[in-house]
């Protein structure tokens, strides 16, 4: 309730709307009031991501549903206008970046540092709370991570899905020569090649259907992109150290899981069919350690150094601009512009 610090913040804003499943609108709604312990923050520029666009689609994903109007996006960034009681006032006017999260802090898995596993966390864009398609959204104060001057806003907003590949790659382990395959060239699996590579992979073999996007892989990093339709088997030649799925198609799940070395790791991070057939005697055989991913922790600083000294370069995802008013057309991109990566919203 407090507005210490606020430098003139209106009291209503432009937000995209998801008022039912296949329908947004451009709604003028109240600006987020802050909690002592939260920024308000001006949004520059929203990713948008598979999970928005199912939203919109389905209006739900698994049984997270959409039962009241629920303003999307998640991956964002921009500028603190006001803060509350609790913050200090010369965070007014830096630019940030947003982890769209807000856990309670004292359960067990936050006090063991596994806040993404929080029973009562809060996401953005995630049922019933708001996300970041308008022109203002509150986050706490220390998940606003001050970006330098020279990482754009976009790159800015995309540190979230950067942040998933860090994710990933910390939960698999990769470390120093290790081979590495990756199914889906999206842009999270473009990033966990990456990522990878910056962990000291020596092989990051992408696969991906859609010819493009290989190409897209190999100019991010992979050292080889390969058709899983074509017959070429990504798994030819050694195991591998590391499986990631960013596809959530079954059958890539199977054939990279028999694609890993006795002792290596799978890790789960697209998502598809929730259930999915498992050779479990392989698994046995090889002990290999599975597992998912949800989210993130502790990422953002890590993010951030890597795009901020040119490791990461998060700008080349960005294929397609819109402004609010043109929100359904972003959330369509991925189906109806076979060239898209990432489209993002500038409020
Ligand atoms: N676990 C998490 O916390 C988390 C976070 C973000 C995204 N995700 C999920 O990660 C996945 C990837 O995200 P994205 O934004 O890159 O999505 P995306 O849809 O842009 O990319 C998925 C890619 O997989 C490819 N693909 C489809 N079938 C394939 C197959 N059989 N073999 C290899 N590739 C195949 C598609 O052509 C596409 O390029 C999505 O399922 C998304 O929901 C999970
Ligand atoms: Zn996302
Ligand atoms: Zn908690």
């Amino acid at each position: 309730m407090t507005e210490a610090g606020t430098i003139q913040t209106p009291r209503t804003m432009r937000a995209s709307v998801l008022v039912r499943p296949g329908t947004v609108e451009v709604q003028d709604v109240q600006v987020p009031v802050l909690n002592s312990h939260q920024v308000l923050v001006k949004i520059s520029a929203v990713g948008v991501c598979g999970s928005d666009t199912h939203f919109f689609q389905e209006g739900h994903i698994g049984d997270m549903v959409v039962k009241e109007p629920l303003i999307l996006g998640h991956e964002s960034a921009g500028t603190i206008v006001a803060v509350g009681a609790d913050v200090p006032a010369d965070r007014i006017g830096e630019r940030v970046s947003i982890e769209p999260q807000k856990p309670c802090r004292v359960c067990e898995y936050c006090k063991s540092g596994q806040y993404n596993l929080c029973p009562q966390i809060e996401f953005y864009a995630a049922p019933p709370i708001h996300g970041a398609f308008a022109e203002y959204a509150a986050i706490e104060a220390d998940f606003a991570y001050p970006v330098p001057d020279h990482v754009s806003d976009e790159a800015a907003a995309l540190m979230e899905p950067l942040s998933v590949a860090i994710a990933t790659c910390r939960k698999a382990a990769v470390r120093p020569g290790a081979r590495v395959l990756i199914a889906g060239a999206g842009p999270i699996g473009v990033l966990v090649a990456k990522v990878a590579g910056i962990y000291g992979a020596a092989e990051i073999v992408v696969s991906d259907p859609a010819p493009h996007r290989r190409e897209f892989a190999v100019e991010a990093g992979a050292t080889r992109a390969v058709d899983p339709m074509s017959g070429e088997p990504a798994t030819a030649g050694p195991l591998f150290d590391v499986f990631v799925d960013a596809s959530g198609a079954p059958a890539a799940i199977q054939a990279g899981i028999r694609a890993v070395k006795p002792g290596g790791r799978v890790v789960l991070v697209g998502m598809g069919a929730d259930d999915v057939m498992l050779p479990v005697s392989l698994i046995q055989n090889r002990e290999i350690e599975l597992t998912g991913i949800f989210r993130y922790t502790n990422t953002w600083p890590m993010a951030i150094n890597l795009v901020a000294s040119g490791l990461v370069d998060l700008d080349s995802l960005v294929t397609h601009r819109f402004g609010l008013d043109n929100v359904e057309k972003a959330l369509l991109t991925g189906s109806t512009d076979p060239h898209a990566i990432k489209s993002v919203i500038l409020p």
